[in-house]
Parts: structure tokens; C-alpha cells; sequence
């Protein structure tokens, strides 16, 4: 099967890394995209085991498409409708690109909606009823180059809502985003790992998570269990599989997230519990300028405010020197990562980064900076 998946911009060599892990084929990746070769095994277990990806959507079928007739007929004749939607299902239809006389998107998703449910009431007299919050069907349409490209996909939310934080504090990061960071770090478990922002503790969920290796979609209903071709031998083997985990026998080191809010510090404490994961995160309601640092190296990594979404950008200057103070005073020989969204502020910090990544975090174009703390 040709899948796509849709990833964060930035993350896309650490997408194609972590699908071919998984088993996908021929992974080829383009801006906010990965596309690759996947079996159904595969598929399944990407959407139990992906960290990074939002969505996976499989192509069904491919067309010519010159405008709204043209997709009003490719759609009708692009699969076996009879074998993939049966009237009592309902169905969702999302769009993506554009075309001859389809540049609005909520135009074409009502084209294609009205090709299948002619089609139905021709051959049953009835028709599917239309869910967009719940929908036993996803179809997602993509055009581009005068083709229309058909796809099903296996989640009906995005695979970032991991069901662990309920409770957000104030601009967290995407779960997606969060465990694309962490996977850049290279934490592997050694060194201590300290957030000194950590809103609602999401880099620190997604890091220890990731190193337990608990797949972040266990406890999802996919969209893929009701197509027709669903195999649930292949899918409780999947399951099983991603399930199994040998537990973590030995010692983890300090992992620590310090919040200047109570409230937000408590929402974290909320996420860790939902995570399950109490006894390896430990949550420090204080300014990070009186955290006490565990001996010995570690890593710290942070989302301070940028002024964008919060932070009075006035105040902002001071808060990235009280960090860069904060680094060389106590954490010579760590690592730092942060992720900035204004380059203005950057330079607060008093250091030079070593490395740079740019990536977005949602629509803000965003830099993961790594210093070595001297
Ligand atoms: C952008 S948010 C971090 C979001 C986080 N990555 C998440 O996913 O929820 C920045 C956080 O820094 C906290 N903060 C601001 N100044 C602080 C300080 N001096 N010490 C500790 N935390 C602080 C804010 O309360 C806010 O929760």
C-alpha cells in the first residue's frame, strides 16, 4: 500500500528514521510528509507506535481530475463503494491541495461527499450520514497536478492527542513535536534530564515514554477496524506485540520538570499520573533560578515563552539571561536544548549554540538550539 503521513516541519529525517523502524518501505519525505510502502502489519503498528506522525493515510485511488465533474465521476469509479461503504456507516470527507475549479476546500469535500451518496441512493436507496466528529469513515481527498488523490485514514483525531493531558497549561507543545525534540537530543537514559519550564510536562512525558518504549497508542479505537479488508489476526498480533514491553528493571536517572505556577505544576503532576509515569518524573513547583541541579551531567531541555503566545516580550529579555546565568552557574558540562520562536531573544541567553534546527511549532517558525554548557 502507498501510505503518507503527516508530520510537523522540521521533524521529517527524524519521521523517516522512526516509520522505517517500524517496517515502512521506499520512505521518501517532502515538506511536512513522509511517503513510503507499508503492508497492513505495518500500517497497524505505525498508528500504535508512532511518535512523531499526526496522521497516516492510505491511497485507495488515483485519478485525473480537471475540475468538479471530472472528480464528481473519479470518485464514483475509483473503488468498489458497494465492498468499502455501506449505507449505515457514516463518513467524513477532508480535503487537502487544490484544482481546476476546486480551490475552496469545503467545495470539494461537498463534491466528493455528493458523488458517493448519489451513488449510494442508486444502488440502495439510502444513504451514509455524514459525522464529522465521529465518523465511521475518514476519506481524504488530495489534489495536486490535475490528480486527485483518494485516501482512507486509519485515525479519525490526530495521533498527537495521546489521551495523557486532559490538562494543558499555558502553550504546550504537540505531543508530536514534544517526542521529535527529544528524539534530536539523543537522551538515551544515561544522564539526568531536567525540564526548567515545564508548562504540563510534555517533553518529559514524551522523553521517558519514548525510552520505556510504551507505545502511545494502545488505548486508541482506530478508524482502520472498519474497513473492509481489516484483518483482526494481523491486528491483535500487532497488539499484543506492541503491548509487550520488557519491563524497566533498572535505575533511571533524576528526571526532573521545575514550573514557576502552581496550578500549571499541578497539571503536570496530572498528565504524569494519567501517563502513568510517577515514579520515574518528579514535578518542583519553584522559579528555575532556585532549582537545585542532581549531581553529576544531564540534559536540559526547555519551551521558554517567546512573547508570541505568552510572555510579555518586554519582560521576556531578562527571563532568557536569568537562563543562561542559571546554565553556567549550575550546569557546567550539561547540555542545553531549547526551543525558541524569537530569534530576538535568543541572544539573551549568553551562549553560543552549537547546533540549530529549524522547526514549527504549529504556525510559528521555531529554533531547537543545543548549547554546550561550559
Ligand atoms: C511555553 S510554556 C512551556 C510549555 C511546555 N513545554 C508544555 O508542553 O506544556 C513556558 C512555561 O514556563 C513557565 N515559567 C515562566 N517563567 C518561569 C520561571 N522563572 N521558572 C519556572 N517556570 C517558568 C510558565 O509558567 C510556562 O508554563
Amino acid at each position: 500500500m502507498k501510505v503518507v503521513a503527516s508530520i510537523s516541519q522540521g521533524l521529517e529525517k527524524e519521521g523517516v528514521q522512526e516509520v522505517s523502524e517500524l517496517g515502512a518501505k521506499s520512505v521518501k519525505a517532502s515538506r511536512r510528509h513522509l511517503l513510503f510502502e507499508a503492508d497492513m502489519s505495518c500500517l497497524y503498528r505505525l498508528h500504535l507506535k508512532s511518535r512523531l506522525c499526526f496522521r497516516f493515510l492510505r491511497e485507495i485511488a488515483r485519478f485525473p481530475c480537471n475540475g468538479p465533474r471530472e472528480l464528481y465521476s473519479g470518485v464514483q469509479r475509483a473503488i468498489n463503494w458497494k465492498k468499502w461503504l455501506l449505507p449505515q456507516k457514516s463518513f467524513r470527507v477532508d480535503v487537502t491541495g487544490i484544482g481546476d475549479g476546486l480551490s475552496h476546500s469545503h467545495y470539494t469535500a461537498l463534491q466528493v461527499k455528493n458523488s458517493i451518496i448519489d451513488m449510494q441512493r442508486e444502488q440502495w436507496g439510502s444513504r451514509s450520514s455524514i459525522d464529522l466528529i465521529k465518523p465511521d469513515f475518514c476519506f481524504h481527498l488530495h489534489l495536486s497536478n490535475r490528480q486527485a488523490v483518494l485516501s482512507v485514514d486509519g485515525s479519525n483525531s490526530s495521533l498527537h492527542k495521546r489521551g495523557y493531558r486532559p490538562a494543558v497549561g499555558l502553550a504546550p507543545i504537540k505531543e508530536t513535536l514534544a517526542a521529535g525534540l527529544m528524539r534530536m537530543t539523543g537522551w538515551d537514559g544515561t544522564d539526568h534530564l531536567v525540564d526548567p519550564l515545564c508548562g504540563s510536562g510534555t517533553l518529559l512525558i514524551e522523553a521517558v515514554n519514548d525510552f520505556l518504549n510504551i507505545a502511545p497508542g494502545l488505548e486508541r479505537h482506530f478508524l482502520f477496524e472498519n474497513w473492509p479488508d481489516f484483518d483482526v489476526s494481523l491486528w491483535n498480533r500487532e497488539l499484543k506485540l506492541a503491548k509487550k514491553v520488557d519491563s524497566f528493571k533498572g535505575k533511571l536517572p533524576k528526571i526532573i520538570g521545575c514550573e514557576l505556577d502552581e496550578v500549571i505544576a499541578n497539571l503536570a503532576i496530572e498528565n504524569i499520573i494519567k501517563s502513568g509515569l510517577e515514579n520515574y518524573i518528579e514535578i518542583i513547583n519553584c522559579p528555575f533560578q532556585e532549582l537545585k541541579l542532581p549531581a553529576g551531567s544531564g540534559v536540559l531541555v526547555c519551551n521558554p515563552p517567546y512573547g508570541k503566545r505568552i510572555g510579555d516580550e518586554n519582560q521576556l529579555p531578562n527571563l532568557y539571561k536569568e537562563l543562561g546565568y542559571f546554565c553556567k552557574e549550575n550546569a557546567s558540562g550539561w547540555n542545553l536544548w531549547l526551543l525558541n520562536g524569537n530569534p530576538k531573544l535568543s541572544k539573551y541567553i549568553g551562549m553560543k549554540a552549537s547546533r540549530r534546527f529549524q522547526v514549527n511549532n504549529g504556525s510559528i517558525d521555531c529554533r531547537w538550539l543545543n548549547y554546550e554548557i561550559k
